[in-house]
């Protein structure tokens, strides 16, 4: 009943005028979709005078067809010519914005297959209105419309409506409608629980159906009597309805009775199971008016039973006349049963024999799952248009869970919307710019964008999301520098960066600028140090352990690094809270220290449009280089604190060791270890150029920063 309704309608006359394509609901609050509908042809349809609209500002997937001509009946709604059909992907979504948040949605899907396909297939598939299910659509019939319609509470401003191929053909839509109800509408409706319909008719009524205009939310009421087992009843005047159910008073207007008291008035019906609802709970909505003005004694006094159990007792329409009662329950739905039969029977007091106007017949949804935050899905899906992704990145992206999108993990929770916790769009072939919207998934852990063909520079916003423990921009074509808010994440180890092969990407020294060639520092400096097993290196050491043992030295512990405690420098810069753990070995230089170590910058031995790269020695008597940002650089201050902190943390992996740096006035410089040509191995067992081995210290902490790079 509730799916398949014969086609007994008519169709006056062609379309009526030719209206804009609009995305938005209507004067009434109504959305009329027809699906299918090519991009330019809304019209006006000849059944409610509505406007209905094509779907392609609703949808961005699937393929328009036209039903086949011998399914084009004579009476058949220009809203069933064309449907839209969906034969990639497991779930494709309508998406209706401009909805008012919180309030309760008529929901309305049509489909007529009418061998669109020619291929004489008829399919079955799901519905779900956001991430709830809502029935399964089971196409028995070329030419027979099957209807599902919800009463659902929306959520947010939007809501999709979304077809789940389940593997028993290509899912397709005709129409799909909006009716937007008050509040106190439907009081079984809330947050939680939604309403599907099973039937809804108009007795006594024998042909029209009724909807729009004469139902001002355009419910279809279905004629229905039977006029050799009841008689019908109508009144031409006005009957007053309910304010919760807002029951057209057209409708109100008609009923039938049973020809006498000893006889009842019954209807059954046998539940619709789906695989997801297998024992579906139903509920109905009675709806009662004296139609006959009651004189002296006279009496129309009933009981309601369902399934022999009484349900209602002795409701007596005397003070009914053209005024409305509602039987409906709002809290405990029918008890499920295999099989269900309402009878309708006089009291023993009654002399006339019971009445009935209008009856709807739902069963009961939950809609418990909640949608995705809206915040997030509000940033992933500016990234889904930014890049156009396709991938399966329809309907809501974490729910249901098994239709989450591809490359999303997300985050679920009892009683809160599912959050995104991880985004991989690596290997998706992305360009442009990385959107800032992915600054916006503020849950978000995990984000990898690697190998893509990512341009232009890394979003400094990305450090303000709270929880990002992975950011992977490897294998990309970024340029600019690393953002001091991520450096800053990157040193206090509260982020792991990777940002490998960005050929153009300012992360260390003089290839920041453009054009320019290296200077010969920067290759030793720059250049990621050449394989160093960790086995030449821990053979170093131990070679030095065992010549400093001769030497009769005791152990000396040295703690890695992190292990120190950080230290806050404030090394300016505008929104630069340098956290630095830049220690020991990374001292802060004057200006006039550097002048001693250079002995008056004396020998330079390169040169960028950073600046120059002095020789100098240490008072130990360490060579290092000098690099001096010049006053005309065009590293702003911000690329040269960004240097340091890399250096000072990333690069200490590469076993290129900062010394040091100098922030003295408007004086900046970088202070490295100065590594000769030649191999590391040469200069940690004192064979390299210079014939200097290097301290105990160093070589131990090379090597354990070795290692560490390497295993961690
Ligand atoms: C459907 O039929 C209409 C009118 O006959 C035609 O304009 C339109 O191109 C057809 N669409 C498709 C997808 O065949
Ligand atoms: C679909 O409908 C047909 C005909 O009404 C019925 O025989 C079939 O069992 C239904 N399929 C499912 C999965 O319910
Ligand atoms: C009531 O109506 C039914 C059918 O219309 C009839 O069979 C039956 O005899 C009637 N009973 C009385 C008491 O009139
Ligand atoms: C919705 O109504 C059902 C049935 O009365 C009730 O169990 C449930 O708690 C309600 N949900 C909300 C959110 O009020
Ligand atoms: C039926 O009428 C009797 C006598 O008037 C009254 O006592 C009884 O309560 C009535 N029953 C109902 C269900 O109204
Ligand atoms: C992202 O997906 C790729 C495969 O597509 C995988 O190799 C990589 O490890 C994933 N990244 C993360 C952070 O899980
Ligand atoms: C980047 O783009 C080039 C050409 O446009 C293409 O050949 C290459 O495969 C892309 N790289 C990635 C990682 O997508």
């Amino acid at each position: 009943m509730r799916a398949t309704a014969w086609l007994s309608i008519f169709c006056f006359a062609a379309a009526v005028g030719v209206l804009q394509v609009r995305a938005q609901p209507d004067n009434n609050g109504f959305v009329s979709i027809d699906c299918g509908l090519p991009e330019t042809a809304s019209y006006v349809d000849t059944e409610t005078n509505l406007p209905y609209v094509p779907d392609a500002a609703f949808t961005d997937t699937g393929s328009n067809h036209n039903i086949s001509a011998e399914y084009m009946l004579p009476r058949l709604y220009k809203r069933f010519y064309n449907v839209r059909s969906f034969p990639d992907g497991a779930r494709n979504c309508y998406t209706i914005r401009s909805l008012v948040a919180g309030l309760k949605y008529l929901i309305r899907a049509s489909f007529y297959h009418g061998n669109y396909d020619r291929l004489d297939r008829l399919p079955i598939f799901d519905l779900y209105i956001g991430v709830n299910f809502v029935g399964m659509v089971n196409v028995s019939n070329p030419d027979g419309v099957e209807t599902l319609e919800a009463i659902v509470l929306v959520p947010d401003e939007f809501v999709q409506v979304c077809l789940v191929n389940t593997g028993s053909g290509t899912p397709f839509i005709s129409n799909l409608e909006l009716r937007p109800l008050k509040r106190k509408l439907y009081p079984q409706v809330n947050a939680t629980q939604g309403l599907v319909l099973y039937a809804r008719r108009n007795f006594g009524e024998t042909t029209d159906t009724i909807r729009y205009p004469d139902d001002p939310h355009d419910r279809i009421w279905r004629a229905w009597t039977r006029p050799t087992i009841w008689d019908p009843l109508s009144v031409t005047t006005t009957v007053t309805t309910s304010d919760i159910f807002e029951e057209p008073s057209r409708v109100m207007r008609t009923a039938i009775t049973s020809r006498n008291t000893s006889e009842n008035i019954e209807f059954s019906w046998d539940p619709e199971p789906d695989p997801q609802n297998p024992m579906p709970r139903y509920t109905a909505n009675m709806y009662f008016a004296e139609l006959q003005l009651l004189s002296g004694n006279a009496v129309r006094q009933f009981d309601i039973n369902l399934n022999g159990d009484r349900r209602y007792s002795g409701l007596d329409l005397k003070h009914n006349y053209l005024h409305y009662s509602v039987i409906y329950n709002d809290k405990n739905p029918y008890p499920v049963s295999t099989h269900y039969k309402v009878s309708i029977s006089a009291t023993a007091n009654s002399t006339l024999p019971p009445i009935i106007n209008a009856l709807e017949i739902f069963s009961i949804i939950p809609t418990t799952n909640a949608g995705t935050d809206s915040a997030d899905v509000s940033a992933i899906t500016t990234v889904k248009t930014a890049y156009r992704i396709q991938k399966n990145w329809v309907g809501d992206p974490c729910g249901p869970k098994a239709l989450a999108w591809d490359g999303l993990i997300c985050s679920y929770a009892i009683s809160t919307s599912p959050r995104i916790a991880s985004v991989n769009l690596s290997f998706s072939g992305l360009s442009g710019d990385i959107s800032s919207s992915f600054a916006n998934l503020k849950a978000v852990k995990t984000l990898d964008l690697s190998h893509n063909n990512f341009t232009g520079s890394i979003p400094n916003a990305l450090s303000q999301l709270p929880s990002l423990t992975s950011l992977d921009l490897s294998n990309n074509q970024l340029s600019g520098s690393i953002p001091p808010g991520l450096l800053e994440r990157v040193q206090d180890g509260s982020l792991n960066l990777r940002y490998e092969n960005n050929p153009n990407l300012c992360s260390n020294g003089d290839s920041c600028q453009t054009g320019k060639g290296k200077s010969k520092l920067a290759v030793y400096i720059s250049i990621p140090v050449v394989l160093l097993s960790v086995i030449g290196l821990l053979a170093a050491l131990v070679f030095c352990l065992l010549r400093r043992k001769k030497q009769g030295l005791g152990n000396t512990i040295v703690k890695p690094q992190n292990e120190t405690p950080m230290s806050h420098v404030p090394l300016g810069g505008r929104n630069i809270r340098a956290q630095t753990s830049l220690q020991l070995e990374n001292r802060r230089f004057t200006f006039n220290e550097l002048k001693d170590i250079t002995n008056n910058f004396q020998r330079m031995v390169g040169e960028g449009g950073f600046g120059k790269v002095y020789d100098g020695f240490l008072e130990d008597g360490t060579q290092v280089a000098v690099k001096l940002r010049s006053q005309s650089s065009n590293q702003g201050v911000k690329e040269f604190l960004a240097e340091a902190q890399i250096l000072a943390r990333i690069h200490h992996n590469n076993l290129v060791s900062m010394v040091g740096y100098c922030k003295d006035g408007q004086y900046m410089a970088l202070v490295y270890e100065y590594m000769q040509e030649g191999t590391l191995q040469e200069q940690i067992a004192g064979n390299g150029r210079t014939g200097r081995c290097l301290t105990w210290r160093q070589r131990l902490r090379i090597a354990l920063e070795s290692a560490q790079g390497l295993y961690s």
